[in-house]
Formats: C-alpha cells, structure tokens, sequence
C-alpha cells in the first residue's frame, strides 16, 4: 500500500480568520508520525460560486474547470481532517457549499474533526458528521474540541497552543483513529479495484 494521503480542509475564508493557526498546529502535530501525507486545503485556493452546476455531481458530471479542480483534489486525498469554525451553531456556509460540488471523490474515505468556537465547534462538528455521510465519508468517533478559553486566550490573549498542552493529546488520539480507519479503507478500496481489474 502506498502512503496515504490525508487532507486538512479549511472551513473559513475571512481575511480576519483563526483558522490557520488550528490548521497548522495539527498539521505540525500529524507531520511527526510520518504514517501518511498531510496537506492543507485551503478554500481560498478554490474558489467556487454558489452552487450552480445543472444537478447534483451524483447524477450530472461537472465541467466547470475551477469546480474540477477542487474536486480533483479532494478526490487525491485517502482521508481528511475538517478544520472547523462554528458559524450560527453550524458549518460555515463556504464550507458547505464546496462540498455541494463533491461526490464519489470522497467514497468510503474516514473524515476527522477539529472544531473550534464557544463550545468547541461541537454542534459544526456533528452537522459536520451528518453531512460528509451523505458523500459516503465515514466519520471517526474523536473529535479535537478547541473551546471558548483557549479560542480567546489565542485570539485576544496572546496565547498560544503551546499554552493550552491539554489540548496536543486529543488529536494524537484522534489522529491515531483516523490513521485506523484510513489504512483499512484504504485496502478495501484497493481490493475492490483489484478484483474489479
Ligand atoms: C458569522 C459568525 C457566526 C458565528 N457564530 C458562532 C457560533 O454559532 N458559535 C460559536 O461558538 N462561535 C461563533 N462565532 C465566533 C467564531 O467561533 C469565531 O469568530 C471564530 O474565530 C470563527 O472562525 P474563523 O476565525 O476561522 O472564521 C461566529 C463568528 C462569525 C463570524
């Protein structure tokens, strides 16, 4: 089996945004294991307009390049880590609305969680689960809470993960779990692909 691939995708684009600073801290975090690949996606990258192709990518293949493009890479991914701010109890709207453009580049691939907000993204996280269900993503138990706290000792306190140590061993355990789920994926996909050849 080759190195997996997990992407770390972004949920905000405001230019104000703290959604680097999770972004980069688990990425530093993951990078250590050296048991997959980790690249963040940034949504700033892509961007996309309203949803507006024909019908849904599960029945109408795109062909909007830009729209191709995101998918595309969302599809080289084995697995993925949302990185997710809480907008109005929910997703961030820019973050739903790009996985409006997705479908099979996601199938039977385990998606984990960093939340961050009053009470530590947890309701995006489970709207979160909800809806990467719907793209055939299979959603992993640990979640990485980043709470009102340490979300304002950071933004206005001049602190720093390194100040809030409790919060590293959360994602080594949701690391450990994704790394789990995107091996043995991984070798049913494989296998599938195999048999089918
Ligand atoms: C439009 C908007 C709605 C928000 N709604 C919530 C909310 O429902 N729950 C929450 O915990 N924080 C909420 N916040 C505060 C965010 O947790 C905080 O601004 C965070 O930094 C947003 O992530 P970002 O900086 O990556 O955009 C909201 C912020 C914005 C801009």
């Amino acid at each position: 089996m080759t190195k997996p691939k997990i992407g770390i995708i972004l949920s905000s684009t405001r230019e104000t945004r703290f959604a680097d600073r999770p972004a980069k801290w688990v990425q530093d975090i993951a990078n250590v294991r050296g048991d997959a690949d980790y690249e963040i996606v940034d949504l700033r990258e892509y961007p996309l307009p309203f949803f507006d192709a024909v019908g849904s990518p599960r029945f109408v293949p795109l062909t909007d390049e830009a729209q191709l493009r995101f998918a595309r890479k969302i599809g080289e991914f084995d697995g993925y880590i949302f990185v997710t701010a809480e907008y109005n109890h929910t997703v961030p709207g820019v973050l739903s609305n790009a996985l409006t453009y997705i479908f099979n580049e996601t199938d039977r691939k385990p998606a984990a969680f960093v939340g961050y907000g009053a009470v530590g993204g947890s309701r995006a996280v489970e709207h979160l689960r909800a809806l990467v269900v719907e793209l055939s993503m299979v959603p992993t138990r640990f979640a990485v809470h980043i709470n009102m706290e340490p979300l304002l000792g950071m933004l206005r306190g001049g602190k720093d993960f390194a100040d809030y140590d409790y919060l590293a061993p959360t994602v080594t355990t949701m690391l450990d779990e994704l790394a789990w789920y995107t091996r043995t994926l991984k070798a049913g996909r494989e296998r599938e692909l195999a048999k089918a050849a």
